[in-house]
């Protein structure tokens, strides 16, 4: 029933939190629970180094959100430490004014962005999951931006439509069910302004990426799908693109 991760992962059984739900991002996310998610995660010493150097998650309220999804029961596939600062960081010198986050989970990567936007700047986050999405409700009234911060529940490929009236939209953050990045890519294709930017996570597939040595049919569909994602943006010709070297390889690109 699990993907054959132990090639770099450390398989951790699901059916403990969700019972028997059939979501594959949420199995594929517990799955990966236990990986590091440090930055540099190559070379450890320099990944301590820099974690130790930046504090990414002094401010109480990260460990705060991270809690919040333990005690309900939730996957800890939040974004890691250095790659939430990655976001805040780029928020900040971006100053977005309207951003769309597609997988929401508890808040904490939403937060993360919102801390670097304009006072006036909206997040439009997209959450499959119901009792994901109250948990992040509670954490954006808990980080006073409740009021700039809409959520919508359910697929987001259905979802998305609603907002298209809002836009066209600063920023788009990718980071939820890895078979649909192509769909959620095309979307952005036509709702990113030029100029806007393009982040989107987990784009090294598990460290999977080059050369694919899982087995379980779910893992290969969810690296097939970032393949098809990548080089969708590359060769696109819409998208000036580098990859960020995280742990988990995150995506940044501008809309030319
Ligand atoms: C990796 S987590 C997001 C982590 C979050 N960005 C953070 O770092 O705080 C992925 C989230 O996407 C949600 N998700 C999965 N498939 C989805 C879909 N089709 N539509 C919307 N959300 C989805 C999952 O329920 C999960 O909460």
């Amino acid at each position: 029933m699990f993907p054959d991760l132990t090639w770099n992962l450390k398989p951790k059984p699901c059916t403990e939190i969700f019972g028997d739900q059939d979501f594959e991002l949420i199995t594929i996310g517990c799955l990966i629970s236990d990986m590091s998610k440090s930055f540099g995660q190559s070379d450890l010493g320099i990944s301590s180094y820099v974690e130790n150097l930046t504090s990414p998650e002094a401010d109480p309220i990260w460990k705060r959100i991270r809690q919040s999804a333990a005690d309900a029961g939730m996957p800890s596939i939040h974004v890691g430490e250095m790659d939430g600062q990655h976001l805040e960081v780029l928020s900040r010198a971006l100053k977005p004014q309207k951003v769309v986050e597609i997988g929401t989970l508890a808040g904490y990567s939403g937060i993360r962005l919102l801390r670097g936007m304009n006072a006036s700047g909206m997040l439009y986050t997209f959450e499959f999951s119901r009792m994901h999405a109250e948990v992040a409700r509670r954490n954006f009234v808990n980080a006073g931006v409740a009021e700039r911060t809409k959520i919508y529940v359910g697929p987001a490929i259905e979802q998305l439509p609603q907002i298209e009236k809002y836009g066209p939209f600063d920023l788009v953050f990718i980071d939820a069910d890895k078979t649909s990045y192509p769909a959620y890519l095309e979307w952005t294709i036509k709702n990113l302004r030029s100029g806007g930017v393009l982040l989107a996570d987990n784009v090294f597939g598990w460290g999977g990426i080059a050369e694919n040595m899982a087995t379980d049919p779910e893992t290969i569909a969810s690296v097939e799908a970032l393949r098809k994602f990548n080089a969708r943006v590359v060769e696109s010709g819409q998208f000036t693109t580098t990859f960020l070297p995280t742990a988990e390889g995150l995506l940044f690109a501008v809309k030319n």
